[in-house]
């Protein structure tokens, strides 16, 4: 697969996306949203792949938002497909079977503060900057962020970012549930990388249904969340990396999993 505007990166079973568009301040213009869509789908039936860490090339941004440049030339119908090819991404990233964590390396506005919303979790480094400044161009942000920001740092929180479209540096983002971790950029992506491995040492099958109890459990209300949890925790004991986890801590050893889906 040829990639114009990212650059993918494997490491054991971890793998990295680096959005790379440094000049653009890596805006995510159509070209990076096809290539994108293109890598996770891809990512989605590699087994040989346990989890997925997202940043930006250079030690300024993360992501700077939809390419404004693009942007500028749409009439409604062109914003229309873009914003929906956005939305259809983000999609597959949240709902990507594997553990994925933001690694947000600078400035993550717009449709950069969405991408990594779309994530598992943040990790920041000490100058990454959050923000939905959609507002000052006189739009709403597009990917997602009214939806999934309010859903995670509550809907007033959310609107006060969404309504003065102000920046909101790492650890006030942190204050506010947006990031877990705040590092100096020097070890960001080492201290992600040992997250990762730390998950990925996890059963693939229960990281998996843990996941998709979590993402679809908090959409629903308590009783149907707690039903989903129960048919997935059902299906973990069923699966051959749940007998070696309890064998495991019943013979005092480590275990070693599989991951086989049966
Ligand atoms: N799209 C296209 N180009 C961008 C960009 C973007 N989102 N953000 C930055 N750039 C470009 C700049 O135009 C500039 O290019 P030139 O060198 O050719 O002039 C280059 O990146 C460097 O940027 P600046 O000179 O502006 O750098 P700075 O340090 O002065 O400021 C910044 C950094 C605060 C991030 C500023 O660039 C900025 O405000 N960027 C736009 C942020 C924004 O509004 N994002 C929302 C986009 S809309 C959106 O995302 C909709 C949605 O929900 C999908």
């Amino acid at each position: 697969m040829e990639l114009n505007t990212i650059i993918f990166n494997l490491e054991a079973d971890i793998a990295t996306v680096t959005f790379n568009r440094p000049k653009a301040l890596n805006a995510l213009s159509s070209e990076l949203l096809r290539e994108f869509a293109q890598v996770l789908d891809n990512l989605a039936t590699n087994e040989a792949v346990r989890a997925l860490i997202l940043t930006g090339s250079g030690d300024k941004a993360f992501v700077a938002g939809a390419d404004i440049t693009e942007l500028a030339t749409f009439n409604a119908l062109q914003a229309k497909l873009f914003a929906k090819a956005g939305h259809d991404v983000l999609g597959r990233l949240q709902t990507l079977p594997i553990p994925v964590i933001a690694a947000v390396n600078g400035y993550a506005l717009g449709g950069g503060t969405e991408v990594a919303l779309a994530c598992d979790f943040i990790y920041a480094s000490e100058n990454a900057m959050f923000g939905l400044p959609e507002i000052k161009l006189g739009l709403i942000p597009g990917f997602g962020g009214t939806q999934r920001l309010s859903r995670l740092i509550g809907k007033n929180m959310a609107k006060e970012m969404i309504f003065t479209g102000k920046m909101v540096p790492a650890a006030e983002a942190q204050q506010l549930g947006l990031v877990n971790k705040v590092l100096p950029q020097a070890s960001l992506m080492e201290s992600t990388l040992e997250t990762a491995r730390e998950i990925t040492a996890r059963g693939r099958v229960s990281l998996r249904a843990a996941k998709e109890a979590i993402n679809d459990g908090t959409d629903v209300d308590l009783a149907s969340g707690c039903k989903m949890e129960i048919d997935a925790f059902a299906l973990c004991v069923a699966s051959e990396d749940a007998k070696e986890g309890t064998a495991a801590f019943l013979e005092k050893r480590e275990a070693k999993f599989t991951g086989k889906l049966s």
